[in-house]
């Protein structure tokens, strides 16, 4: 087999075989096809597409390129949950306490933020002391003890994706369903859950810009999970203006602690709810949606989700004296208030630019290397729909230095003010099972 031969084959709209799908991810993990290769083989899956079973097949082959994890010594069914990708989504921060506090085991590996969307390894470094770096004996142990550890994707799970995630991250390649999707599945499958709830973001911070085009990210992995043997439900959810009010790391733990501890931050704690219930169906713990919603509402109300939190941070060598002092967590020396420029309403606020405004305070990492800050951020002092006057502030720029000036900037080019009173943005469009 050549590749050339699958590159032109792809090129003129044929479809691959499962010999030659394999062929491609075994010899680009092994380093026998080389990079300008593959990189025309992407750009022909970017304008052509693939087949579901095309698409299926990369996915198995890209999970099966290294390490997969078995979560049989863990007792229970265990149940991931995975974010396309957003702007102030700390929902994992939430979600995963709020699952285990009913007894739901939470075997989670995540990643770290790339460009404007942030990462749960990232924040949850904010506690002094916490470490991701767990054998597979302490995190199987962690799971079982307290229901819930978080750790960072091992070397050599999925190898396949991490290359070619790489690549694509270089040659504007990454943008497209049958690679968004294998590229999700394929760490989901490697990881080891029997059920998978998935958080598939849409709008203007978001992979996909359109519903259309979620709907149909949301529905291929579906199928793919389905097809794999695992439980498989998505729900898509709005990412036309960050979640919450908090962006970057510290401010974005503050704000998990508060909807831990009951408080009524709408958008948050309704998507926040809305997943751990579809988790907890999955886990088979419930015997409706209802019932499954309002004892998770409880537990956010009742200090459990918050307890098992403290509980999780403790665990993984976390200071537990900042879940509840969270003024203790690392803070900016400069806090800048940015004014609206015209009286109005707040018609949009795109969260790709805020999550870049952050990135350029240090909260987020332009390239896979940089160092970032955890003290840094933005605190979103308006949202879309909301009332403004002139001069009042919309937002607040935790910074290392007293202007920012591309920060500001970039915050005041994101807001979109105007006169006339716009609809409220929905917050959660279509569960798709
Ligand atoms: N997240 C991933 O893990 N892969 C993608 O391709 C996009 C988002």
């Amino acid at each position: 087999m050549r590749m050339v031969d699958l590159i032109t084959k792809k090129r003129d709209g044929g479809t691959l075989s499962k010999e030659e799908v394999a062929f491609f991810v075994h010899g680009y993990t092994k380093g026998d096809i080389p990079d300008y290769q593959a990189s025309a083989f992407l750009m022909t899956v970017y304008f052509n597409g693939m087949t579901e079973e095309e698409t299926a097949w990369l996915t198995e082959e890209m999970a099966n390129s290294g390490e997969t994890f078995d979560l049989s010594s863990i007792e229970g069914k265990k149940v991931d949950k995975h974010s396309t990708g957003g702007v102030g989504d700390k929902i994992t921060l939430i979600t995963g306490p709020l699952v285990a506090a009913i007894g739901i085991p939470v075997a989670k590996m995540s990643g770290r933020g790339l460009g404007h969307t942030g990462g749960t390894l990232d924040k949850l470094e904010s506690f002094n002391g916490f470490s991701i770096d767990l054998s597979r004996e302490q995190f199987m142990g962690l799971v079982n003890e307290n229901k819930l550890a978080v750790a960072g994707q091992t070397g050599n799970l999925a190898p396949a994706d991490k290359k070619l995630y790489a690549l694509r991250d270089v040659t504007g390649t990454v943008n497209t369903i049958p690679l968004i999707a294998s590229s999700i599945m394929s760490k989901k499958l490697a990881s080891g859950a029997e059920a998978i709830v998935l958080d598939v973001k849409t709008g203007s911070g978001a992979f996909m810009k359109s519903l259309d085009d979620s709907k149909k990210l949301a529905e291929t992995m579906v199928k793919i999970g389905k097809n794999l043997g695992r439980q498989t439900v998505a729900v898509i959810t709005d990412m036309n203006q960050p979640l919450g009010f908090e962006v970057g790391n510290s401010n974005e733990v503050k704000e998990a602690i508060q909807v831990l501890s009951g408080e009524k931050i709408t958008d948050l704690r309704e998507i926040s709810v809305e997943l751990a219930a579809h988790m907890a169906l999955l886990a088979d713990k419930f015997s409706s949606y209802e019932e499954a919603r309002a004892h998770l509402e409880a537990c956010l109300d009742n200090g459990t989700a918050l307890a098992a939190f403290r509980t999780f941070i403790g665990a993984q060598g976390g200071d537990t004296a900042l879940v509840d002092n969270p003024e203790l967590l690392p803070q900016a020396d400069y806090h800048i208030e940015v004014k609206a420029p015209v009286a109005g309403f707040v018609h949009s606020i795109d969260a790709e630019g805020i999550g870049t405004a952050a990135m350029y305070l240090g909260a987020g990492r332009a390239t896979k290397d940089d160092d970032i800050d955890h003290a840094v951020g933005i605190t979103l002092k308006k949202k879309q729909g909301d009332a403004v006057e002139q001069g009042e502030t919309i937002a607040i720029l935790h910074a290392r230095d007293a202007q920012a000036v591309d920060s500001v900037t970039k915050v005041l080019a994101s807001y979109t003010i105007d006169t006339a009173q716009p609809k409220k943005m929905e917050l959660i469009y279509d569960v798709i099972s």
